[in-house]
């Protein structure tokens, strides 16, 4: 280096391209790829009977199945389609040969951009201009009948179709081995976010059958935290995560229920927790990775610091006792919060609250939504145990603000 500070050009490369493909934390890039498939679903047994029960008979020759799955956003829809489709090609590989196609209609919004979608996945190079969607479907019964196979078709997002060309392949697709006496050439699964469902949508689901209309649910925090468990397994350099972490950065994404989101929370910390790194760090996701701001993250969550503005000054000193732990830890049990609130007690020489009103601090910043907390059953038995943790907020960047508005009170 030059004494004005000055470097060569291609140290400065060198240093900040540092980083790239280090792999100290990060092992395999493509388990948090946008459509990477995971190889199992987790915590899905139940939907995955349920799909599953419709397919019944799909090993009979004349075997046909149809469902409808809704559900909000990031639930699983899609993911749980597509290993569908690709289990029950494996399962039933002996017995009867079996092809499927998804087609996201968000992509593909016309009714006739659907089926020339279709033809292009079964023979790639069939041509598609020019042709009525009459021929178009003659094409595709034609190539269904001369490979004997069972085709089953997965339209996603299906609503955004729906509007626009109505739902009358639905009913072209459900007939299309009609005109020579055959059954079971074809399955359909329709997927479509529970909250775009309009009364169009509605009369499909009562006329695919409301029995074969299959509801899943938003994740619960137990749930992204097996998927956050599942990506990190599979995706993250071994000891460099740990269960404490990945719940933490599930009970962020909890508000939202969507795996995506998880996902997403857990990339970015791998990311920040990879770049942040040299010889002296520990390597290993810590608190202050998950904290690192999405793009796309709701302007009412993240680090809304004058929330807590209005607390009262014990409240405050409660809750500062909070923020010092979980700089470090992921969580801690109430009986931390009493011995270091002690301490901020004493640091600031006040007297301490009582047991009761301390307890009803930390009710209020949890329906304030500061801290959330979780009763786990201690191993061995002796009773439970509260753990206290706080998902949406900086520990660090709330103890200096708490720090600061303290200053003035006392
Ligand atoms: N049970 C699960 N196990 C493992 N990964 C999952 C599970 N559920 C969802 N995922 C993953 O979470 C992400 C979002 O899921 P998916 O795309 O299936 O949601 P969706 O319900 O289709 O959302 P949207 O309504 O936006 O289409 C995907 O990467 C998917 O692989
Ligand atoms: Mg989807």
């Amino acid at each position: 280096m030059f004494n004005n500070g000055w470097r060569k050009p291609s140290d400065v490369m060198a240093n900040y391209l540092d980083r790239i493909g280090a792999g100290w934390i990060l092992a395999n890039p493509e388990v948090f790829d946008f459509d990477y498939i995971p190889q199992e679903m987790v915590g899905r047994e139940d939907v995955q009977m349920e799909l599953a029960s419709k397919f019944a008979t799909l090993h009979a020759p004349e075997g046909a199945g149809r469902a409808v799955i809704t559900g909000p956003v990031g639930s699983g829809k899609t993911a749980l389609a597509r290993t569908f489709c690709r289990d029950i090609q494996r399962h039933l590989s002996n017995k009867r040969k079996i092809r499927s196609v998804h087609v996201n209609c968000r992509n593909a919004s016309t009714s006739m951009r659907v089926v020339q979608r279709i033809l292009h996945e079964l023979a790639p190079g069939h041509p598609d201009r020019g042709l009525s969607m009459g021929e178009l479907l003659m094409s595709l019964r034609r190539i269904l009948r001369k490979e004997t196979s069972h085709l089953i078709v997965v339209l996603d997002e299906v609503d955004h179709m729906l509007r626009r060309s109505g739902d009358d392949l639905l009913y072209q697709l459900l007939r299309i081995d009609e005109d020579q006496n055959g059954k079971g050439t074809l399955s359909l699964i329709l997927v479509s976010q529970e909250q775009v469902l309009d009364v169009l949508e509605t009369a499909v689901i009562s006329r695919m059958g409301s029995t074969n209309h299959i509801r899943i649910k938003p994740y619960t925090v137990e749930g992204l935290e097996a998927i956050a468990n599942q990506r990190a397994t599979q995706g993250l350099v071994h000891g460099t995560w740990t269960t404490e972490i990945l719940r933490l950065i599930a009970e962020k994404a909890a508000p939202t229920g969507d795996a995506r989101r998880v996902i997403e929370l857990l990339n970015a910390a791998v990311e920040r927790c990879e770049f942040r790194q040299d010889e002296h760090s520990e390597r290993r996701l810590a608190v202050e990775d998950i904290h690192v701001p999405l793009n796309n993250e709701p302007a009412s969550q993240g680090s809304n610091l004058e929330h807590i503005d209005d607390l009262n000054s014990n409240a405050m000193l409660v809750l500062l006792a909070l923020c010092r732990r979980l700089t470090k830890e992921e969580s801690m049990t109430t009986g931390d919060v009493e011995q270091l609130y002690a301490v901020v007690c004493e640091e600031y020489e006040q007297k301490m609250k009582s047991h009761t009103t301390v307890w009803k601090y930390l009710k209020d910043f949890e329906e304030r939504q500061i801290i959330t907390s979780r009763v786990a059953t201690v191993t061995g038995g002796r009773g439970r145990t509260t753990h206290l943790s706080m998902p949406h907020y900086l520990p660090k960047d709330l103890a200096s603000r708490l720090e600061m508005l303290l200053r003035k009170k006392f």
